[in-house]
């Protein structure tokens, strides 16, 4: 039945073998017909019949055939496209950062040390401190030990000294001083001049040569400062042993009299 009605209708004698095909009928096959096939002369004829048939059809027959010759040709050359390339060594940390955290600390020790100024100013027994790292732990020790020098600790040089000011004038005269001022022993217990204690009169300024005596007395002693122990005998001792710098060390007393050093 199907097979005559398509050989008919070419040869327009459709209409007198097959009379009893309905006209719409025969326009909806021919369109089939023509859609199947490939012809889009038909398509204008019926819309249900060739916008199911035809319109999607091609569409996906032409995505079929394009999507798998595309899609293996662009998968090979992009294992790490440049853009991701660019991404991954671009720095993280913005430019900005570095300067910034470099400047932080240093605000903040800025801010520290203003606000800790008063606490962390240097008094005489901190400076006599240093004083000795400097001049006298080469030869006394560190921790005042002892090594080519005889030891300070554990209440020695107290003991060779009980007055401060006797301790004043060793240490600003030194062995040699010691000697040509006509003395062959030194100290309260009279030890005998050996040499080697350089005297620092000339090269030691008068605050600093009181600070580390108060210092050793203080660290290896642990002595704490006492005006009228200080005083004992002092004027008349430096100005009879240190007469050129018997001033100055009365006038470092004198201060510490009024303000006690710490
Ligand atoms: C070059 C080494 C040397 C240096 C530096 C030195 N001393 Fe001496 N010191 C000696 C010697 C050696 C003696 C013993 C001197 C002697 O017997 O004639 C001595 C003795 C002393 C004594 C007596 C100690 C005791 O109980 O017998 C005192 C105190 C002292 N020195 C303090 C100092 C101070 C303070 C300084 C730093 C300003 C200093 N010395 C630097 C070598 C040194």
């Amino acid at each position: 039945m199907w097979a005559t009605v398509t050989e008919a209708t070419p040869n327009q004698s459709a209409e007198e073998t097959l009379t009893e095909v309905p006209e719409h009928l025969l326009a909806r096959s021919k369109a089939r017909r023509a859609a199947l096939s490939g012809d889009g002369d038909a398509s204008a004829e019926t819309t249900p019949a060739t916008t199911e048939s035809t319109s999607p059809e091609p569409a996906k027959s032409a995505t079929a055939a394009t999507q798998p010759a595309a899609t293996p040709e662009k998968a090979e050359p992009e294992p790490t496209p440049p853009w991701v390339e660019a991404a991954e060594s671009r720095k993280k940390v913005p430019v900005w950062v570095v300067p910034v955290l470099v400047a932080l600390p240093i605000f903040f020790i800025l801010y520290a040390w203003t606000l800790g100024e008063p606490a962390a100013e240097e008094g005489p027994l901190a400076a006599g401190g240093e004083v000795y790292g400097i001049s006298c732990s080469g030869c006394h020790g560190g921790s005042g030990g002892g090594g080519s020098g005889p030891a300070l600790s554990g209440g020695a040089v107290v003991e060779t000294f009980a007055r401060p000011v006797d301790q004043v004038t060793w240490v600003a005269l030194g062995s040699t001083g010691f000697r040509d001022a006509g003395e062959s022993s030194y100290g309260d217990t009279s030890k005998p001049i050996v040499g080697g204690m350089p005297g620092q009169a000339e090269s030691m300024g008068a605050e600093d040569l009181m600070a580390v005596v108060l210092h050793e007395r203080a660290e290896f002693g642990g002595e704490a400062f006492d005006a009228d122990l200080w005083e004992d005998g002092f004027e008349e001792t430096v100005t009879a042993m240190v007469p050129d710098h018997a001033e100055e060390y009365i006038a470092v007393l004198e201060e510490w009299k009024a303000n006690p050093p710490v």
